[in-house]
Parts: C-alpha cells; structure tokens; sequence
C-alpha cells in the first residue's frame, strides 16, 4: 500500500497528533505523518514530534507571509493531506485554494452543531442528551465541510465540561483514524 505524506497542524496538547503518529506506524495505515506544524512555540503537543523525530516548524500567525512558508514547506514534503488537530486558527481561503487538496478537521461537537469555540459549554447550556466528535472537511466557512465520520455518546446529568472533554477525546481517538481510513481506502 502506498502511504500518502500528512502533515499535522497543533495549537495545544497534540493528544490527537500522538494518536495519529501511533497509528500511523501501522503498515496497513494510510498515511505517514511527514510534518508537524504549530502556531504556538509552547505547544506541548510538540514533544511528540521530537519524541517521535519528525521535522516540526512553528509559524507566526501575525506574519503576512506564514501562509507562503506554509505552501512551501507542504510542498517541500510533497504533504497530500493536512489534518487540523485542534489547530487553533483560522486558515485563509486563499491558503485552501492554493493548497487545492485535502484538509480535514476534528470538532469536539456532532456538526452542524456547536460550531466555533467554547463548545462544551454550550452544549451544557442547551442541556444536550447526545454529543461526540467530528471530522470533516475543511472548506471556506468554519466547521462547515463535508462530514467524513462522527462519534457519539450519552450526555449524563453528572456530566460537566471537564468530563465531557475527556469523553469527546477518547472517541476522537477513534474517529480522526477512521477519517483518515475513509478518505484513502473509500469504505
Ligand atoms: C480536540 O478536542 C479537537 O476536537 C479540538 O481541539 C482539541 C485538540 O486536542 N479541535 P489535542 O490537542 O489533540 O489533545
């Protein structure tokens, strides 16, 4: 099986970016993650690219020219897929169009719902009895992309935003894998 190179984009903990590196070590995975890119020096997720020795840069989103470094370097290690991993910014829709192939995302919310920030709190206000994960594709509008896979669970009274993190993690887990599975291996 040819693997596809994937580059990672982290703002945070990069719980989502080991994950992928663990399964991407798998023969039968479709992808290799060739590149981890993030926007914030002290990303603690970036421990996991040095751990695991794969090239990471850091960007700074205030520089006009970071989309352009960006392009490059994606094409540098001719990267055919970029998954955002709770990548914290926005990405331009010119980035999108000149990129021209596929990014995903991983939302802590059952999209259309929830879209944007602070989504466990909202769905503790609306008093939701379901919520999950998301992966999708990314396009021009935020969350908005075409759905490749969700996750589901039971929302308990108990339940509060640090419970229900840890509940949405653990399914992302699962999903941003069989994402990555369905839009190689179309099943
Ligand atoms: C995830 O919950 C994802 O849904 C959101 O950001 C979080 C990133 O977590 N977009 P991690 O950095 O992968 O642990």
């Amino acid at each position: 099986m040819v693997k596809r190179n994937s580059c990672v984009f982290i703002s945070g903990k990069g719980s989502n970016l080991k994950n992928l590196i663990i399964k991407s070590r798998d023969s039968s995975f479709p992808i290799n993650i060739k590149l981890v890119i993030s926007n914030d020096p002290n990303a603690y997720g970036l421990r996991y690219a040095k751990q695991f020795s794969i090239p990471y840069y850091i960007i700074d989103t205030k520089s006009e020219k970071y989309e352009n470094f960006l392009l490059v370097k994606l094409k540098e290690y001719k990267i055919s897929i970029i998954c955002l991993a709770g990548f914290m910014k926005i990405i331009s829709k010119k980035f999108i169009k000149n990129f021209n192939k596929k990014i995903i995302n991983i939302h802590p919310s059952l999209l259309p719902k929830f879209k944007g920030l602070n989504t466990y709190s909202r769905i503790l206000k609306n008093r939701e009895k379901i919520s999950g994960c998301t992966v999708h594709y990314v396009n021009e509008k935020l969350d908005n992309g075409r759905i490749i896979c969700n996750k589901k669970f039971s929302i308990e009274d108990t339940d509060d935003q640090k419970t229900l993190k840890i509940k949405t993690q653990k399914l992302e887990h699962f999903a941003f894998p069989q994402a990555l599975i369905r839009v190689f291996n179309k099943n």
